[in-house]
């Protein structure tokens, strides 16, 4: 197991460059089992959860390689397994997206319910209401959910698919791919408005399938009898593009992010403006200028943050945003909705000398002029990424141990940084035993 180790203090400049979305690739790449022929996708990022649903697919008959040129390149075999096991949907709870394709392709999906995860539970009822909306008989058995087409396959269905936080993402992903095959005319009330569920249509849309309302919460589909191959590039990632531009803004430097969609980020973006935080936006970039984050009269401005779905502020930004207000001038409260338990981070921030107080939903951080390097724990992927901000400020140095989690969601990220400025080493670890 590998640590970050991070010396803080360096100023950051460059450009870099973004790449393609972790959470609109994987379920693109499930999508592959909808067809015989082949799904290309030429710029699949190289990150861990790939590699991961890759594996998940090998293990259901399907061959996914990379070509030399990065390329991602699937194909499913006519006699497909229809059981996604344990071992991978408990390491990348994105796996239950082959359900939906895997259900209306061979007629049944036996998948491993996920379980909880650091953030608290995250349940997949809404992705059972939709399959059981196309027809289906789902029922849970030795920690697996069955599901079943009826005799003749799935048929269209009308269905409210959000839930007391709203929308959901994956189930929307994995709804809208069953209906690509049902028969007749599907509804999805309360559907994902996320930009990865409109990529995944378009997709879909490519492989011959005949879907409209992508970006809004009504979407209607009509089911073909089969769906082709295609070449599809999925849209830069705009959490990782959001990320290297907190860290910009952290560091009061000149970062470029290059290759991102601003307009996926525009509740970042406002949010920044708030906090007085200079920085400049093109059609595909995002700039962040140089000031002084540490000069008292400088400093961000605290604002408040509460998640949402899209177009709000992202769950999957929350944390790197409460790095960068750790360093605020004054109080500002965040609060989450969307993962109420996604807090593992206050702890690992205050060993940095952050000053955050956490009250149900809530957190209420009380900006502070300096932190300082210690030993912090990363028990997530966007936890270890707003560690590795603060480490980036902070006086001294600081190591994040459990970095593979990093390495799920963001491609080479210390060779990243170090093109920008920033001193840090990936290490061999010996991981601090867990305590009682
Ligand atoms: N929910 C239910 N029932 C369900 C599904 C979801 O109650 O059947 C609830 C969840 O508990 C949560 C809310 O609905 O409160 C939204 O969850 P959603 O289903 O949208 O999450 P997801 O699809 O499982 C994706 C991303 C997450 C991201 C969320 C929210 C992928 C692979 N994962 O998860 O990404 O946080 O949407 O935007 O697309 C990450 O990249 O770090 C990450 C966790």
């Amino acid at each position: 197991m590998d640590k970050l180790v991070i010396e803080g203090g360096h100023p950051l400049e460059g450009t870099v460059r973004i790449c393609g979305a972790k959470n609109a690739v994987l379920p693109v790449m499930a999508a592959a089992l909808l067809t015989q022929e082949e799904l290309v996708i030429p710029n699949a990022p190289m990150l861990s959860d790939v590699d991961t649903m890759a594996s998940v697919l090998r293990d259901l008959e399907c061959s996914a390689e990379r070509n030399d040129d990065g390329s991602m390149h699937i194909r499913s075999q006519q006699k497909l397994v229809q059981r996604a096991d344990w071992e991978n949907v408990r390491k990348m709870r994105g796996s239950v997206a082959v359900m939906g394709p895997l259900l209306a392709r061979t007629g049944r999906a036996e998948i491993s319910l996920p379980g909880g995860c650091v953030f608290g539970v995250r349940p997949i009822d809404l992705h059972l209401k939709g399959m059981q909306a196309l027809g289906a008989r789902v029922k849970v058995e030795h920690g697996y959910v069955i599901a079943e087409a009826p005799r003749g396959g799935l048929r269209g269905g009308e269905m409210y698919l959000a839930g007391s936080s709203g929308s959901t993402v994956l189930g929307t992903a994995n709804v809208m791919m069953a209906a690509t095959l049902a028969k007749g005319r599907t509804v999805i009330h309360g559907a994902a408005c996320e930009p990865e569920v409109v990529d995944l249509g378009m997709c879909l849309t490519s492989m011959g399938a005949k879907i409209k309302g992508l970006g809004s919460p009504r979407i209607e589909i009509e089911g073909v009898s089969e769906l082709g191959g295609a070449t599809h590039a999925v849209i830069p990632d705009r959490i990782e593009a959001g990320t290297y531009v907190l860290a910009g803004a952290m560091c009061g430097g000149r970062v470029r992010v290059e290759n991102c969609q601003p307009e996926h980020l525009s509740a970042l973006l406002d949010r920044m403006f708030e906090a007085r935080v200079p920085f400049t936006v093109g059609p595909d970039w995002i700039e962040t200028q140089p000031y002084h984050p540490r000069d008292p009269a400088r400093r961000p401005h605290a604002t408040d943050v509460t998640t949402h779905p899209y177009p709000g502020f992202p769950t999957d930004l929350q944390a790197q945003w409460m790095a960068l207000m750790t360093l605020a001038d004054g109080i500002s409260v965040l609060s989450e909705l969307i993962y109420p338990d996604r807090y593992m981070h206050i702890a690992e921030l205050t060993r940095l000398g952050a000053h955050i107080r956490r009250q149900g939903t809530t957190a209420i951080i009380q900006g502070t002029e300096r932190l300082s390097g210690a030993q912090v724990m990363a028990s997530d992927l966007r936890a270890s990424a707003a560690l590795v901000l603060a480490g980036l400020v902070a006086e001294g140095t600081t190591e994040v141990h459990r970095v593979y989690h990093i390495d799920r969601g963001y491609e080479r990220i210390e060779e990243r940084l170090i093109n920008l400025g920033a001193v840090i080493e990936r290490v061999d670890d010996k991981v601090p035993a867990e305590v009682g």
